[in-house]
Order: structure tokens, then C-alpha cells, then sequence
């Protein structure tokens, strides 16, 4: 069943995504060559928790981390670890706080230092297509039509969509109904409607679109071990359209002219 939030719960769920876009620009500050996932996560989890909330993706299914670190070939999933962030990488965080009863969700992929045009180009075309794909996202269109609009905008521009992983709904769980997908057809799937709460977040490959789950059981990455880009913004359905709760505003105020 697909639970459509009051005003009052909107509210709250604007608390989580300020506050998990904040713990984004924290993690921003950190995200430079010599520097571990490991590190960034214990940055982000202190900053969640010194500020009344819980990391919620810790735990969650036994998930080690506050973090999902997703570095280079690594889709989604990745646990924090003593691998030093260097010159070039890209590096997707993914973190979901719960705050007062309600969640928010985000995720970021960062330049390490200098990257590539390639990866610059991926990662812009993966967090552009998170825009086409929330201008889609209106009540009496359906889920469908945010899939659509994610899958075209990519594909046409010569990358390829991960199918396996979804977006989803979200609310007083991380993970609610209905399933987003990032691939699909126009007019088909759910109905949209006022007071849904969605996180939208595509994933988006170099190369083929094909995944493989590491022995670990979490870690998501590219079978041909090229890279993935991940961007994601939870967005409420209010007057017909998509807010965005989350904001990638503090991440811009610490990547200034570096940012993707
Ligand atoms: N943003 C991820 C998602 O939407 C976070 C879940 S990862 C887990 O699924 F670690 F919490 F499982
Ligand atoms: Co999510």
C-alpha cells in the first residue's frame, strides 16, 4: 500500500532531508585524496547523532556503515573501509537519517581532486537526469513516467541504466512502496498522487548496464568494473507537484566551483 503523507508528516520529513543534506555538506569537507570512507562515515555518523537523529542505513539488515560509500565501479552498497580516497576517483555517498519518526535520503557522487572529463561527464548526465526524472514526478502521472524520463535522458547520451536497484517510497520506513525504477515505459505503474513521498535515484553506468553483488552480500558494482554515477533526492507531491526536500545546497557552498 502506498501511504500518502499529511501536511503535518511533510513537515517532518522536511526536518530529515535538512538535516541529511547538511550531513552531505559535512561529508563535502572531507572528500579528498588520502582520506578514508571510513572516516567519512564516522564524520557523518557523529554529525547525525550530535544532532538528534539516527543514521538509519546502519544496521538496517545489518548494513555496517552510516554510509554507503560507492567508489568508482561501485553502484550502490559499498561499506566504509580503509581505502584512501585518491586523485581522480568518484565517490557516490548515500546516507539516510531518521529524525522524529520520518526519513530522508540522499545521495551525492563527488570528484575526488582533478577527475576526468569522462566521469565529469557521467556524473553530470546522472544528476541531470535526477532533475528530468523529478519534473516528471507530478500527480496523474505515474511512476512510469519518472522512469521514462530518467532512462531516455541517459541512454541517449550513450550511458546505461542499473535495473536491479530502485528508487522508493519513503516515509516513517527507509523503504516503502511503491518501487521507482530508473527504466520503463510511459503510463504505466502507480498513479502519482499529492502527499506521496519518493526517493528518486538514478544509477547510472559507463559502460554496460550489468551488476554484480560482491561475496560481502551488499557491495553493488559494475560487472565490467567501469564507473557508475548515483545521485538521489527525497521529494514530496504536494499541489500536484514534486518538491524537493533534500538540497544539494550545502554540498555546492563547500565544492564551490568544483562541484558536479
Ligand atoms: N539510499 C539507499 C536506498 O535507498 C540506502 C539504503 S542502504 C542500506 O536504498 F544500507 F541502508 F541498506
Ligand atoms: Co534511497
Amino acid at each position: 500500500m502506498i501511504y500518502l503523507k499529511t501536511p503535518e508528516e511533510i513537515e517532518l520529513m522536511r526536518k530529515a532531508c535538512a538535516l541529511v543534506s547538511d550531513t552531505l555538506g559535512e561529508i563535502a569537507k572531507w572528500v579528498t585524496p588520502g582520506v578514508t570512507t571510513q572516516k567519512i562515515d564516522t564524520v557523518a555518523r557523529e554529525y547525525i547523532h550530535d544532532h538528534g537523529a539516527t543514521a538509519a542505513c546502519l544496521g538496517y539488515g545489518g548494513f555496517p556503515g552510516a554510509v554507503c560509500c560507492e567508489v568508482n565501479e561501485v553502484v550502490v552498497h559499498g561499506f566504509p573501509s580503509n581505502y584512501q580516497l585518491r586523485e581522480g576517483d568518484i565517490i557516490g555517498t548515500d546516507v539516510v537519517v531518521a529524525l522524529d519518526g520520518f526519513h530522508g535520503d540522499m545521495c551525492y557522487t563527488f570528484p575526488v581532486g582533478e577527475i576526468s572529463q569522462e566521469l565529469y561527464d557521467l556524473c553530470r548526465t546522472t544528476k541531470e537526469s535526477l532533475y528530468k526524472g523529478i519534473e516528471a514526478c507530478k500527480e496523474g502521472n505515474r511512476i512510469g513516467d519518472i522512469a521514462n524520463a530518467v532512462q531516455t535522458y541517459c541512454e541517449h547520451r550513450g550511458y546505461s541504466v542499473v535495473r536491479e536497484m530502485c528508487g522508493h517510497g519513503i516515509g516513517k520506513k527507509m523503504h516503502e512502496s511503491p518501487e521507482v525504477p530508473n527504466y520503463g515505459r510511459r503510463g504505466t505503474g502507480p498513479i502519482i498522487r499529492n502527499g506521496m513521498c519518493l526517493a528518486i535515484e538514478p544509477m547510472i553506468n559507463l559502460g554496460s548496464r550489468n551488476i554484480v553483488i560482491e561475496r560481502d552480500g551488499w557491495t553493488c558494482r559494475t560487472r565490467d568494473r567501469k564507473p557508475s554515477a548515483h545521485y538521489e533526492h527525497t521529494v514530496a507531491v504536494i499541489d500536484g507537484k514534486a518538491q524537493i526536500l533534500t538540497t544539494f545546497e550545502p554540498v555546492y557552498q563547500v565544492l564551490q566551483d568544483r562541484f558536479i
